[in-house]
């Protein structure tokens, strides 16, 4: 009779216990697997295996040749701002050496880290900068008044439009 207090008070013990040694880490764990998910760099020729007509558009765009324009300039962090694809970001462009595979102002210097889009396309979420957004403000980050005095959005924007239009259907499509 007398024991059932004694029970309870284990009980609740034991369960404070539990939750702190077991579910609580877990949570945590939890909240810093969700932290590294951030999307990052995965570089052009991955675009390319779904979006290959755009790529060979984006190959004749004055974009594509940004890093070989730099001649000498190739090591200047100054320059690597604007002229590679996610200089200084997690996963972006380090040195022509390490990161060959970002030279260039590449897709995802416009669209963002595509990492989480390439592995799941459908998801919106997961969408690097689409259709959306004030592409304006993408472009001035790199057209600033010293490089391009005379950068006007509408007028720039007509000469590397992506002209390819897209195609609804299965799997691997878009341009
Ligand atoms: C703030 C961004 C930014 C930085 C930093 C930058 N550039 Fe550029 N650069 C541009 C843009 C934007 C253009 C395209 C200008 C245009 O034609 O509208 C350009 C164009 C060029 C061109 C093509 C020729 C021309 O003048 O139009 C060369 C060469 C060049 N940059 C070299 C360099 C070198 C070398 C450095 C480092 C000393 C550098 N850039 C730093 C943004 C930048
Ligand atoms: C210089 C910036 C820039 C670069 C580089 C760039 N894009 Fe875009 N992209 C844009 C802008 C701006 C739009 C939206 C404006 C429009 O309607 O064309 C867009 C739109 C798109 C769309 C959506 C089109 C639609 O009809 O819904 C796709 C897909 C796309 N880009 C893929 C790519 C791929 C793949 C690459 C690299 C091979 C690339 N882009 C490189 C600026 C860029
Ligand atoms: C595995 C195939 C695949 C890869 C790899 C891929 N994409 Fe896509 N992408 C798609 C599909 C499919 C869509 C259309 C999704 C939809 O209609 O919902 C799309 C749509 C887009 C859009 C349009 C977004 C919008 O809001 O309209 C952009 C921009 C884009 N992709 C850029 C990229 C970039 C940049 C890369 C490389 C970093 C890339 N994609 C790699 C399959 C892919
Ligand atoms: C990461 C930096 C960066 C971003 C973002 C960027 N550009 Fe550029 N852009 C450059 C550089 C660098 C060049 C010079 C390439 C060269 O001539 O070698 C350039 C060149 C150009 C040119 C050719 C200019 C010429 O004189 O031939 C056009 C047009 C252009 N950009 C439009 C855009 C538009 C529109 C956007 C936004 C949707 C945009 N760019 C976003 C860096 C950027």
């Amino acid at each position: 009779m007398s024991k059932l207090p004694f029970i309870i008070i284990i009980a609740l013990l034991l369960e404070t216990i539990f939750f702190s040694l077991v579910t609580c880490p877990l949570q945590l764990y939890t909240y810093e697997v969700l932290a590294d998910e951030r999307p990052y760099y995965i570089g052009n020729r991955k675009c390319r295996l779904c979006h290959f007509e755009y790529f060979k558009e984006w190959e004749k765009d004055p974009h594509a040749n940004a890093f070989v324009r730099l001649g000498k300039m190739k090591g200047n962090p100054y320059c690597l701002k604007c002229h590679t694809t996610g200089y200084r970001e997690p996963q972006g462009f380090v040195s022509e050496k390490i990161t060959p595979e970002l030279r260039g102002v590449q897709c995802e210097a416009c669209h963002g880290p595509g990492s989480k889009h390439k592995d799941n396309p459908y998801d919106k979420e997961a969408l690097p900068v689409g259709r959306k957004i004030d592409y304006q403000r993408v472009c001035i980050k790199c057209h600033d008044r010293n490089w391009t005095p005379e950068f006007d959005y509408d007028k720039y924007l007509k000469r590397i439009e992506h002209r390819i239009k897209p195609k609804k259907g299965k799997g691997a499509i878009v341009r």
